[in-house]
């Protein structure tokens, strides 16, 4: 009942499964979101909510999406339906499965017009534009593309077009390979970006920034925000996971698994904030400058050093294959899904995810300028409309309740010899450990979460 393989195939070891999770946890997230908003939350005190919700929201839920995918080895919405009718569950848990594929394209329609970013990036940098550049030149150039609607939308266009490619040929091709070399690369790069900012004057206050915790400046929306964040940047609660769990062989082992991609995921995060907050305040720029915030001080630093124009070039390459291999996991759960249930082929379903995806990212293209308007959420002045409204939706809402469903359908709905067969380490501490934080203490924490932010509970 239990040894079921994929019709989508199969990774070809648990390390493949490792560099296609961390493929996808590792993107935009980590490099451009995770600096903006915890500049825009104060720092230290929302990094540190951050970290907690990593260690006791994201590896169990990662462990649940994981195990429920590998179960059912179907697409989120058969896999759920599978598993409940399993486990003599009503059919709405399905419900999960339906909701992730919708989160799955609001992301992607807005993280491909993010990627088209940085892809322009990698040619104004090529080109030498930000050499010797002032923080006001950087700005500037940044402002120029933002409020240039048609050439974010051929960026965009490029981007959604790079990745319906690697998912219609199928995710394991290419992937595997790309991921084994890029990832070590960009960690790389991480490096020497932050061995620059150590060589500003201002590395210590760049530290204390992201790593003495303020628990005055945290507001309600901050503690959403950062567990929203847990689940965005370890892809958890829209399927992602759960598709790649699918496809991962039964011998392996998820809990080593889903430990090594969180710990590899939260690395390049503080690393990236490590690299860029000291660069902030050596050049007297706004911490809480929102989206922008990557594009307008890394730049500045591969402007003024040796190889600059390099290193920028090359950094710039990396952040678009960390986000196209982030980009593809998010459309393959609704891939899969018509695939199976609908007839068509890969290429056609991922063509006409693709083309989806594409349309609805004219509305996040359209926030930067003409459609731009501010609203307050939590005590926050969101300045970019509909991308604001597109993000917290998905990544503070959608996300956190798929992945509190997840949870309880492990812990509670879920027996407890299925989930103890399938993490396969017998009734240990670590199942007990384990079995206890879905049952308990995940679904009590995101909860808590959102009735804080209700005001039902105050701090
Ligand atoms: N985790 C990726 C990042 O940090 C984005 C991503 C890919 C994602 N797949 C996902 C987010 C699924 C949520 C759900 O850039």
């Amino acid at each position: 009942m239990t040894d079921r393989t994929s019709i989508h195939g199969q990774w070809s070891s648990r390390l493949a499964f490792i560099l296609a999770a961390t493929g996808s946890a590792v993107g935009l997230g980590n490099i451009w979101k995770f600096p903006y908003i915890t500049g825009e939350n104060g720092g230290g005190a929302f990094v540190l909510v951050y970290l907690v919700c990593v260690v006791i929201v994201g590896i169990p839920i990662m462990m649940a999406e994981v195990l429920i995918g590998r179960r059912g080895r179907q697409s989120p919405i058969n896999t759920m339906r599978l598993l409940a009718h399993e486990e003599s569950r009503h059919g709405i848990w399905q419900i999960v499965g339906w909701s992730g594929m919708v989160a799955g394209f609001l992301i992607i329609s807005f993280y491909s017009v993010i990627a088209g970013w940085a892809l322009a990036y990698v040619f104004r940098t090529a080109s030498g534009t930000f050499t010797g550049v002032t923080a006001d030149g950087v700005s500037s150039i940044f402002s120029s593309l933002v409020s240039d609607p048609e050439r974010l939308l051929a960026w965009h266009t490029i981007f959604m077009v790079m990745t319906t490619i690697v998912v219609s040929r199928g995710v394991r091709s290419g992937l595997e390979q790309a991921v084994r070399v890029l990832m070590p690369l960009l960690f790389m790069l991480l490096l020497v970006l932050v061995g620059y900012a150590m060589n500003t004057d201002k590395f210590d206050e760049g530290l204390a920034f992201l790593f003495s915790p303020n628990f005055s400046a945290l507001t309600p929306g901050a503690v959403l925000t950062a567990m929203g964040h847990a689940f965005f940047t370890l892809s958890l609660g829209m399927g992602a996971i759960m598709i790649y769990g699918s496809y991962l062989p039964k011998s392996a082992s998820i809990t080593k698994t889903s430990v090594v991609v969180a710990l590899m995921d939260t690395l390049v995060a503080l690393l990236a904030g490590m690299a860029i907050f000291p660069i902030v305040f050596a050049n007297g720029l706004e911490a809480g400058a929102g989206p922008g915030l990557i594009f307008q001080t890394l730049p500045l630093a591969f402007g003024h050093m040796p190889g600059g124009t390099l290193f920028g070039t090359l950094f710039f390459v990396l952040l678009v294959f960390a986000a196209w291999t982030s980009g593809i996991s998010l459309l393959e759960p609704a891939v899969a899904w018509l695939v199976e249930n609908q007839g068509v082929n890969r290429v056609r379903a991922a063509t006409l995810m693709g083309i989806l995806g594409w349309l609805f990212g004219i509305v996040t293209i359209m926030s930067f300028s003409s459609w731009a308007f501010e609203f307050d959420f939590a005590g926050e002045t969101k300045r970019s409309g509909m991308f604001d409204i597109l993000d917290i939706l998905t990544a503070n809402i959608m996300l956190p309740l798929g992945g509190l469903a997840m949870a309880v359908f492990a812990g509670w709905f879920m027996s407890r010899d299925s989930t103890m067969d399938e993490l396969g380490m017998g009734d240990s501490l670590v199942f007990r450990g384990w079995f206890f934080l879905v049952r308990y203490v995940t679904p009590v924490a995101v909860i808590v979460v959102f009735l804080q932010l209700l005001g039902v509970i105050d701090f």
